[in-house]
């Protein structure tokens, strides 16, 4: 049993991935608005390829909720028809909830592929829960995981139909970013208790486990910080602003960020080069060095050559997989209590 939950957490952790990746090139690409309706796309399961299946024609079978665009705005069937020789307002009612009456299909595909991804994520989640429920009895805290991380599954896809209604609650990009790690969080701590037998020994001292956790809590403000500079980014692209000249309209976020990702870097140096000399066994701080390199380095891309469109989704991704590590070893060495040795500072 403990293999299989170990199996679908590991796949499930790559598919939220991939949500994440597709999530932000929806944005690199400017595809979210697509598709105006959700779940489904101009009401249908699957888009439309051609802006041919959008339009009114006479002696056509149409279904409700089914849009169209005329006269350059959004129509949407108020019930199943055949329509007659001509258009008639009657079956129609205008679409409210946004008025982007532009069919691309690059755009309703890229949307579209981001929405499946994010319901593909939700399988391996559900048959998690299945299978944890049989293990109840046995040990209930992969039950409370997994369908912890099946609700805020949940939440996530409520939380983006909300945008792509229009909604922006103030903050929403922030709060869908925390909820996306945290469903990370609890996927890491299955995984780590699947492998419990298996998890190497680790020791510490005690200003490293404190620096250690500090260093946990900057990546998580680095992210905030980053994604509060990202909503940024993104009102200056909607009001029209040329990509060059994002970076000098964005405020003091901006440079707290820049400048934040120095003490970042000295920390996890420090981390490193201690868990080196005194072979603590916390390995992952290694990939940890590498990704805060490249996040770096990625930043200072976005920084000086404006915005480039295949930095963005990278930077996000390096970050929320730096999180991962970190958050990874901290798990293990919480789960490791009887295996782990304190040395004296
Ligand atoms: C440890 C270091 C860093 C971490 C963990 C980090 C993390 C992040 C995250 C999570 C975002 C939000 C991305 C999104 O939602 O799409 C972001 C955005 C951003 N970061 Fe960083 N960052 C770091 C360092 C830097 C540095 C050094 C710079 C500049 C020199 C920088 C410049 C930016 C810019 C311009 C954005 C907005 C990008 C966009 O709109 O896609 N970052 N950062």
């Amino acid at each position: 049993m403990k293999k299989w939950i170990r199996k679908l957490t590991r796949l499930e952790l790559v598919l939220i991935y991939f949500v994440i990746i597709a999530g932000s090139v929806v944005r690199m690409t400017g595809s979210g608005m697509g598709c105006p309706d959700w779940p489904k796309c101009f009401g249908h399961l699957i888009p439309p390829t051609e802006r041919d299946q959008i339009e009114w024609h006479p002696n056509q079978e149409f279904v409700k909720g089914q849009i169209i665009i005329v006269d350059e705005s959004l129509q949407v069937a108020r019930e199943d028809f055949t329509s007659a020789s001509s258009f008639s307002p009657e079956h129609w009612e205008k679409y409210t909830k946004h008025d982007y009456a532009i069919f691309n299909p690059f755009h309703t595909w890229t949307e579209y592929i981001n929405r499946l991804f994010g319901a593909l994520s939700g399988i391996p989640m559900l048959i998690l829960v299945f299978i944890t429920a049989l293990y109840i009895r046995k040990d209930w805290r992969y039950f409370a995981l997994s369908f912890m991380g099946l609700f805020m599954l949940g939440f996530e896809a409520w939380l983006g139909k909300l945008v792509v209604d229009g909604n922006l609650i103030p903050g929403s990009i922030t709060i869908h970013m925390m909820g996306a790690l945290l469903i990370v969080a609890l996927l890491l701590v299955q995984l780590a208790m699947s492998n419990r037998e298996n998890l190497p020994k680790m020791s510490f001292t005690p200003l490293f486990k404190n620096l250690f956790f500090l260093s946990i809590i900057l990546t998580l403000i680095q992210i905030v910080i980053g994604t509060q500079v990202r909503e940024q980014v993104d009102h200056l692209n909607e009001a029209g602003i040329a990509r060059g000249s994002w970076i000098e309209n964005l405020d003091w976020q901006f440079y707290v960020h820049r400048s934040f990702s120095i003490i970042v870097l000295v920390l996890n140096y420090w981390l490193w080069k201690f868990n080196k000399k005194h072979q603590l066994g916390f390995k992952e701080l290694n990939a940890v060095m590498i990704l805060i390199g490249l996040e770096v380095l990625l930043g200072i891309i976005l920084n000086y050559a404006d915005v480039p469109k295949f930095a963005q989704p990278s930077h996000l991704l390096l970050g929320t997989i730096l999180l991962a590590f970190q958050l990874y070893a901290i798990i293990r060495f919480a789960l490791a209590e009887k295996s782990r040795t304190i040395l004296v500072d």
